[in-house]
Parts: C-alpha cells; sequence; structure tokens
C-alpha cells in the first residue's frame, strides 16, 4: 500500500466518523428543540355549581353557606307553594302521609336554564328518616342526567336514613359523590338552630375536610 492510498484511506474514515457526527448532532438538536416547544396547556371549563337545599330550622341552610362559602357557584333554597305547618307534630304527620302516598309538594322556587350546572350540592334534613318530600319533588322536576351530584344532610342524631339511598334512586344517570352529614338539632325538643358559634366553626373543619376528600377543594 502506498503513501497515496494510505492517505485515501484516512481520509474515507475522516469523512464517515464527521458525517455520523452529523447525524448525532442532529439528532440531539432535534430533540432538545423538540424539549423547547411550550408543553399543551388543555384548559377544561370551570364547573358551574347550584349549591340547592331545604331548610326548616336553619341547620343545613349554614352547612350550604359553608359550602358556598368554599367553592363559589349559586346558593338556592327550596321553598314551597304551600309551607309546612309551623307546628312540628303535625308536620311530622303530613310528612309521613305524604311518604307513604307520594305525594310530591309543588314547588315555589325555580331553577333557570338547570342545564347550564355540572356540579348540583343538595342538602337536606332527615325526615322521618327518609328523604323530605320536596327535595324528592326538586329531583323528579329536574333532569340532572350526566351531572355530578353531592348530598348533604343534618338530623337531629338520627342519622341520614334512607335519604342517600333515594338522592342515587332519583339520580340513575347522575354521577353520586359520598355526602356529607353531620348532627343538627332536635325540633321534637325545641332545639332548633345549634350549627352556630363554635359549632359552626366544627361544622366548617368537617366540611373542608369533606370537600378535601371528595376532590372538590385542592387547598
Ligand atoms: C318533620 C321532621 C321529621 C324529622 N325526622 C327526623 C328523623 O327521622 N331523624 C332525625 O335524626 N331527625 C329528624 N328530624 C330532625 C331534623 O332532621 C334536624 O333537626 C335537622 O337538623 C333539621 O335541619 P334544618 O334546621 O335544616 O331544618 C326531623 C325534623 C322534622 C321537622
Amino acid at each position: 500500500m502506498n503513501t497515496h492510498q494510505v492517505k485515501e484511506i484516512i481520509m474515507k474514515r475522516t469523512l464517515n466518523i464527521s458525517g455520523l457526527l452529523i447525524v448525532l448532532g442532529c439528532l440531539i438538536s432535534s430533540c432538545s428543540n423538540a424539549e423547547e416547544k411550550p408543553a399543551q396547556v388543555k384548559l377544561s371549563a370551570p364547573q358551574k355549581i347550584l349549591i340547592v337545599y331545604l331548610s326548616r330550622t336553619n341547620n343545613t341552610k349554614t352547612i350550604a353557606e359553608i359550602i358556598h362559602s368554599k367553592v363559589g357557584g349559586d346558593l338556592v333554597a327550596i321553598e314551597m307553594e304551600k309551607p309546612y305547618p309551623e307546628d312540628y307534630k303535625t308536620t311530622v304527620a303530613q310528612v309521613a302521609n305524604e311518604n307513604e302516598s307520594g305525594f310530591l309538594p309543588l314547588l315555589k322556587t325555580k331553577i333557570e336554564n338547570i342545564g347550564q350546572y355540572d356540579l348540583i350540592y343538595i342538602g337536606f334534613p332527615t325526615w322521618g328518616m327518609a328523604l323530605p318530600p320536596p327535595v324528592k319533588s326538586f329531583l323528579r322536576r329536574y333532569d340532572l342526567k350526566g351531572k355530578t351530584v353531592i348530598p348533604f344532610n343534618t338530623n337531629a342524631g338520627y342519622g341520614i336514613g334512607s335519604t342517600f339511598d333515594t338522592v342515587k334512586e332519583l339520580c340513575p344517570y347522575s354521577k353520586v359523590i359520598e355526602g356529607f352529614t353531620m348532627k343538627g338539632g332536635i325540633e321534637r325538643d325545641g332545639v332548633l338552630l345549634v350549627i352556630k358559634d363554635e359549632k359552626r366553626k366544627q361544622a366548617e373543619t368537617q366540611v373542608v375536610k369533606w370537600l378535601r376528600k371528595i376532590n372538590m377543594l385542592q387547598h
């Protein structure tokens, strides 16, 4: 092999190596260019919230107001065309009759364009260990299909009874989330609004804990 041939081989190898380096360089730069591209941020539309509640002696109303102060949205009380009697015992008897006959009281409350809402918080006391008839009226009247429904409750210490199950039954095409419940008043014994002052502060702590647990509050 003469000097000329040796030089030719060295030249070819050098060209091959530099070619390889160029290809590698291009690859690396194209990779780093890809990294420099801004990440695609997917913006989802904010969820529109309705907080609707039935309350006679304002315990459930207080929970509704606490939820509202944490998550925002529209806050609406469920009111009847014909309010229940003031007397507790007469009301208990009327509710028992309504539950037995399946009577659904007419509501004064009207929701403008229920379709605009994604999340519906629905609050109610336990009445006769069941969902109060006006709340059944509400769930029968408005189509909550495809929406997320979040129940909350107060009671005299006997618990939610069948209330949360009835919400699920009446919202078969909604996503019904684990609800919130706490002890409120005992109207039978003349104990009306108890979720106030120190008890209201405790309720607020419990509500925040629950909202975080169900991923409705991030901070
Ligand atoms: C008609 C009626 C029936 C009730 N039935 C029950 C019951 O079965 N179990 C219970 O724990 N509390 C019962 N309570 C008590 C309420 O659930 C409790 O006082 C609740 O906190 C009231 O909520 P509010 O202040 O939002 O009206 C009943 C109250 C009324 C007016």
